[in-house]
């Protein structure tokens, strides 16, 4: 079946798919890598709308793609099986499709410090000072010896020194998480696939950007705002962090530094479950932007949201509510592949 593939900025992918292929794996025999991670209905990271064209939808997790979102035609495209002609929308621009092979280097471990009680910042140093990639995308990496590979965003922008700085929380029982919590240190050698993935920042003009994170998903949103902060771009920007006590609050010192560099941004930081001495705002990152939405008076901003599920659902049911454009709103889901 013929597919079409549109990108934001008008670029298009043609190809055939045959019965029984997914339109990702068709895509990639017809030599275009599409943004795709667990390639198995799990991430939500291949996702895109059907504009056009019947299709099959292969099983895969809620999560990864939300009953509502599937009933207005959005799809996982490593599910995606067409039955006739197919045309879709992909949520990005044409340079996120690759031609050709993800990128695999060597790197070093330069620092690993525990942040909060199960959060580590891991640094790396690529042996190639070539480290180009677009704020939002993720890298995998591999420990040596593992053929394991976890998906994680870099929290620092591109750079010619080869630098990536990641904030990895430990889950029990994960592959990196035991590496991380009980052997790596500083030397190690790791293997880094990417960079990879289709979030990031869009040009909208002076439209705010309004970043929302929970957890360690504001990874990439810091690496959009501190972009944003090299770049000195124009537009008014605030972040909004939510953890789940106090005591899992990071990345403070790093926000601040964003702050003082860019005129226009403003962060704030809530927690679910507070402690009597917590004096900040409770509640996730979605109940400060239904609270903060109506001051804007009508002016929707464009919305960057990284965390579990359930807060990116909670962020996009509170944006449509408002009469956010869904065109405005990107997402990645942090999710255990
Ligand atoms: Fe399709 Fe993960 S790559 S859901």
């Amino acid at each position: 079946h013929p597919v079409t593939l549109t990108t934001t900025d008008g670029g298009r992918l043609e190809f055939d798919c045959a019965p029984g292929r997914s339109v990702l794996e068709a895509a990639a025999e017809a030599g275009a890598a599409l943004p795709a991670s667990c390639r198995r209905g799990t991430c939500g990271s291949c996702h895109a709308s059907v504009t056009d064209g019947p299709y099959d939808l292969g099983p895969h997790s809620d999560q990864a793609l939300p009953p509502d979102g599937r009933e207005r035609g959005e799809v996982l495209l490593c599910r995606t099986f067409p039955r006739g002609p197919l045309t879709a929308a992909l949520p990005y621009e044409q340079a996120r499709v690759l031609h050709g092979a993800v990128p695999v280097r060597a790197a070093t471990v330069t620092a690993v410090d525990p942040v909060t009680p199960d959060t580590v910042r891991l640094e790396l140093r690529l042996d190639d000072p070539d480290c180009q990639f677009d704020p939002g995308q993720f890298m995998k990496l591999q420990t040596p010896g593992s053929e394991v590979k976890r998906a994680y965003s870099p929290a620092n922008t591109g750079n010619w020194e080869g630098r990536l700085e990641f904030y990895v929380r430990l889950r029990e029982g994960g592959h990196f998480s035991s590496y991380l919590a009980d052997r790596a240190r500083p030397d190690d050698r790791l293997t880094v696939h990417g960079p990879q993935g289709a979030f990031g920042l869009h040009e909208t003009g002076l439209r705010p950007r309004w970043f929302l994170a929970g957890g360690t998903g504001l990874a990439p949103l810091l690496a959009m705002a501190r972009r944003m902060a090299e770049w000195q771009d124009p537009q008014p920007a605030r972040l909004f962090l939510g953890v789940n006590e106090p005591r899992d609050v990071f990345g403070l010192d790093e926000l601040a530094a964003v702050a003082a560099e860019l005129p226009g941004f403003r962060y704030e930081v809530c927690v679910r479950w507070p402690s009597p001495d917590w004096s900040g705002p409770t509640g996730t990152p979605a109940d400060l932007l239904a609270a903060a939405l109506p001051e804007l008076g009508g002016a929707a901003p464009d919305l960057y949201v990284c965390g579990p599920p359930p807060l990116v659902d909670a962020v996009l049911r509170t944006a449509a509510s408002a009469g956010v454009p869904a065109e405005q709103v990107h997402r990645e889901r942090f999710l255990a592949t």
